[in-house]
């Protein structure tokens, strides 16, 4: 079956080589409000259509739409790609309100199209290796996990990168719907690989503390804020996300710990992913961890075939097998590798973590969005 794509905000680009490597399917059109920058980016990319407006990309043929646009427009948009029935593919994070976020799941449950949160991180090749070790059961049971997203994003919350001169005190959708916000406004990227590790499990209940304003008090995100997330099980994951806070990025540390074994990202400076497992035989000792780069041998066979060009695709590669699984759910029906209800759960961490840090770290239950919802239940529990 042949699949005609068109991709909103220019962000959606870094799927392009994705989409272009899968036989019959075809980037037929680009939108973005920007006009000389569409022009520009349709020239140099070879996109045959270009539209201002999204409404107006979805009145023509394309079977698929990427939504990289502001996180504001997320569920907005994907609603109105679904009714004009049209696959989405979206930009994290699903939503900015506990309400869209209800929208958003019983639009998807009513169509018989595709949509799937394009999270990157869980395609890192570090953690899909750690996800299958986790499968294959060597950690034993896990019952711990880490996520964190450091990045200063400040400089993007003031002034428009493509043309700084003109715009350089207008405030961007970031100074608003993130560092606008409180609270763990960006989960996806620290909790999406996490969850994955905890297959079959859900987010039941989370609670947030914050630093406070040290850094830069003009935005309403503190510095740093921790957010617990505790799941059906009992067990515990534990996010810190600091876009504020003056240091260097690491936006994909991760760690995980079993009965058998632990895992841990890099913090920088010389640091590797690294494993301990009880079945080496060694001493939990700091001299005993192993680089996880031992174990590819654990990483998906795509990825072992994957070509050099592959390789080289946006965020370790991630942004072409993502591609390859929204197609291949299109096509042959696979579920979506981030379906709505992981979308929903995701994102609603930040923003039951924002009600969560304005009350002293009360904790928030999570609803169930995987359930038929009555809208009595569609609430937020205090
Ligand atoms: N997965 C990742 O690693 C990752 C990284 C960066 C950003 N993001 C997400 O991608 C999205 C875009 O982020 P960005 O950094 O590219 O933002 P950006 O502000 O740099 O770009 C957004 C683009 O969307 C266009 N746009 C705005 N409103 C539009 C509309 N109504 N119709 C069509 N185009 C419109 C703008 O002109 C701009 O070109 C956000 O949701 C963000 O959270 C994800």
């Amino acid at each position: 079956m042949a699949i005609k794509v068109g991709i909103a905000g220019a962000r959606g680009l870094s799927a392009l080589m994705g989409f272009r490597s899968i036989e019959g399917v075809e980037v037929t059109a680009l939108c973005d409000l920007d006009a000389d920058y569409l022009d520009a980016q349709a020239r140099k990319y070879g996109i045959p259509h270009t539209y201002r407006i999204f409404e107006d990309m979805l009145a023509t043929d394309i079977d698929a739409v990427v939504i990289a646009t502001p996180m504001q427009l997320h569920v907005g948009q994907t609603i109105a790609a679904l009714q004009a029935g049209k696959h989405v593919l979206c930009e994290v994070t699903a939503g900015v309100t506990m309400d869209e976020l209800w929208w958003l799941k019983e639009t998807v449950e009513a169509s018989d199209k595709v949509y799937m949160m394009a999270e990157n991180c869980c395609y890192i090749p570090e953690n899909q290796i750690v996800n299958r070790m986790v499968e294959e059961g060597l950690f034993g049971t896990v019952y711990f996990g880490e996520g964190e997203y450091i990045h200063d994003i400040k400089a993007l919350a003031i002034g428009n990168r493509r043309n700084p001169e003109k715009t350089s005190r207008t405030k961007t959708w970031r100074h608003y719907w993130q560092l606008g916000k409180r609270g763990a406004f960006y989960p996806t990227h620290s909790l999406g690989p996490v969850m994955k590790w905890f297959k079959g499990d859900r987010i039941q209940s989370i609670a947030c503390m914050g630093t406070g304003w040290h850094t830069a008090p003009e935005f309403r995100q503190e510095d740093t804020s921790i957010t617990l997330c505790q799941l059906e099980s009992g067990k515990l994951i534990k996010l810190r996300i600091d876009c504020i806070s003056n240091r260097p990025i690491n936006a994909a540390y991760y760690t995980l710990q079993g009965t058998e074994g632990c895992y841990e990202a890099p913090r920088g400076l010389g640091d590797t992913h690294k494993i301990w497992l009880r079945s080496m035989g060694d001493k939990a000792d700091q001299a005993s961890w192993r680089p996880l780069s031992d174990y590819t041998r654990y990483l998906p066979d795509r990825y072992k075939q994957a070509s050099a060009e592959q390789q080289q695709a946006e965020h370790g590669g991630s942004d072409f097998y993502i591609v390859h699984d929204f197609i291949d759910a299109i096509r042959n029906g696979t579920p979506p590798a981030v379906d709505v209800y992981d979308a929903c759960e995701w994102t609603a961490v930040g923003l039951l973590s924002e009600l969560s840090v304005m009350n002293g770290g009360r904790v928030m239950e999570m609803p169930d969005f995987r359930g038929a919802n009555a809208y009595k239940d569609q609430i937020i529990k205090l």
